[in-house]
């Protein structure tokens, strides 16, 4: 099966708009709950004791953390139980856009409920950045920042919508990337509103 094309590429972020359609929306939300139930949203802070406006959990073999010592992968959630695995649904996207070669360890869950924001970053935790993070969007519209591998480059931004994949390879990969703000409820996907973010990693 030959790969989708993006519906736009900019600064080398591949973008495929209304990937996922609703009911497949729908169903990877319900799929998340199961995900949130055994491993509980939490609260994250900066190694700075900052607390960040998203919630966050995983899912897979590693899941992403941030506390006093920093940025990192651990093995378990906070609270000591294993991360659940990453859903079947979630794991078709990687394969038919990344492929099946080798498979995502973790997928990163980021609720943005109201005013949540997440600012200009690169993603480098991982120890091979020749593979892409993928991410996937569902509930509220988000403006989606992406600028270049320094800092100081110029940035442009992006509406990202529910459904909306990006793929985040190659030049893009260490790009420096965020999320101003998400224009609450916009979307009916979650009943409480807000926005999901995953983001799929190969970590080792
Ligand atoms: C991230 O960069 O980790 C999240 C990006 C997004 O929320 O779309
Ligand atoms: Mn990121």
């Amino acid at each position: 099966m030959s790969r989708p094309a993006p519906t736009t590429t900019l600064a080398g972020f591949e973008i495929f708009e209304g990937y996922l359609d609703g009911p497949a929306q729908a169903a990877l939300v319900d799929d998340l709950r199961e995900v949130a139930r055994r491993a509980p949203f939490f609260a994250p802070r900066t190694r700075f004791g900052k607390a960040m406006s998203v919630r966050m959990t995983s899912a897979g073999r590693y899941g992403w953390f941030t506390d006093a010592r920093g940025y990192r992968y651990i093995d378990t959630h906070p609270e000591g139980t294993a991360w659940p695995p990453i859903p079947e649904g979630v794991l078709a996207v990687w394969c038919d856009l990344v492929g099946a070669a080798r498979l995502p360890d973790c997928c990163l869950v980021n609720y943005y409920g109201e005013g949540a924001r997440m600012g200009l970053h690169q993603d480098r935790d991982e120890a091979d950045f020749d593979w892409p993070v993928l991410s996937i969007s569902l509930g509220d519209e988000a403006l989606f920042r992406v600028g270049g591998k320094d800092r100081r480059d110029p940035t442009r931004s992006i509406w990202l919508r529910s459904g909306d994949v990006v793929v985040m390879g190659g030049d893009a990969r260490l790009a420096y990337h965020g999320i101003d703000r998400i224009k609450f409820g916009t979307s009916t996907l979650l009943p409480q509103g807000g926005r999901i973010n995953l983001t799929l990693r190969v970590v080792d």
